[in-house]
């Protein structure tokens, strides 16, 4: 029997998606609220002897987690073997860190949630600083996928003469691959955060590239406040309005609008979440990992035919 994919409310396109890329049956669900604010869910088919996943991504987490939560209780108890878990943004994990007296470290928190409803989870480039690694949090087996090959792609397609920036020591892990792969050379630069939304940035002698066109790249662009300062550097030393390109578009509130605002050429992202810069699609690289843990899920579950998935 095939594997059951089911999405949570607003993420059809890409569970859509999935079932066309890998033979993956859509069984559909139903998540509302009650009156009161609590969450309702119901899996609308059994899921009985089969593998299961639900797609949810995971960006404003707060008002999701609940209902997913709940949702992966009533698969299971629909029948289903196992319950993996797609969510191409993967919330908390900046708060990977007690970073004042009385705080938590909300990540780890988060990820044994997650750990205890799900058999398995796949992800995009999670934010990953201070814990190096997904199973330093999870318990359950987690596959990353990369978007860097993706950025690479379209960077070559529609940026001429690019010169790649990243705004902060972190993000030179993807920077650089996104750099070598298009071509292009790369700076980093170095990033203060002095609050939610107060960012300075610097780079020496930024003003050497001013014949490329920039491209300033970022995992999560959330406030946008590390991408409006970064512009201003740029603009500031003479180079053109740079292509911002984000792996996961959060904008909270205004902040997209801030960063067109601020001197942004085109603002592109990837389509982890919804939002109307996506343009580059990563679901034929989430579909191959996909692939990969259901494989694995059916190793160990005998009674799982192996040749639903691999056909
Ligand atoms: C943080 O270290 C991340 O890589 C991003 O630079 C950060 O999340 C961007 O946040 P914001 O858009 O709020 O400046």
């Amino acid at each position: 029997m095939k594997p059951a994919v089911i999405a949570m409310p607003s993420n059809e396109q890409l569970a859509d998606d999935l079932a066309a890329r890998l033979p993956l049956e859509r069984i559909a669900a139903t998540v509302r609220r009650f009156p009161d604010g609590e969450s309702h869910v119901r899996v609308e088919a059994p899921a009985e002897a089969r593998n299961a996943l639900i797609v949810c991504t995971l960006d404003r987490p707060d008002d999701k987690l609940v209902p997913l939560f709940l949702l992966a209780a009533a698969v299971r108890e629909a029948g289903a073997h196992s319950v993996g878990l797609v969510a191409p943004y993967l919330a908390y994990m900046r708060q990977d860190r007690r970073f004042n007296p009385g705080e938590t470290i909300s990540a780890q928190h988060v990820a044994a949630w997650i750990s205890r409803a799900f058999d398995w989870l796949v992800t995009v480039d999670p934010h990953l600083h201070r814990i190096s690694n997904l199973s330093q949090v999870y318990s359950i087996p987690s596959s990353v996928v990369h978007a860097s090959y993706s950025v690479a792609e379209w960077v070559r397609a529609h940026v001429r003469n690019p010169l790649l920036i990243g705004p902060d020591e972190e993000s030179a892990q993807w920077v650089s691959e996104v750099a070598k792969d298009a071509d292009a050379p790369f700076v980093v630069l170095t990033k203060a955060r002095r609050g939610d939304r107060e960012v300075e940035v610097s780079v020496p002698e930024i003003e050497r590239w001013r014949l490329h066109t920039p491209v300033l790249m970022d995992d999560i662009v959330s406030t946008a406040r590390t991408m409006i300062a970064t512009v201003g550097h740029l603009r500031r030393a003479g180079l053109a309005a740079p292509v911002c390109v984000a792996v996961h578009a959060v904008f909270a509130q205004t902040a997209f609008e801030d960063l067109r605002a601020a001197g942004a050429g085109d603002i592109v992202s990837c389509d982890t979440i919804r939002h109307p810069s996506n343009r580059i699609s990563l679901a034929p690289g989430i579909a191959a990992v996909v692939r990969t843990q259901l494989l694995d899920a059916a190793k160990q579950d005998r009674r799982f035919e192996l040749r639903d998935i691999t056909a």
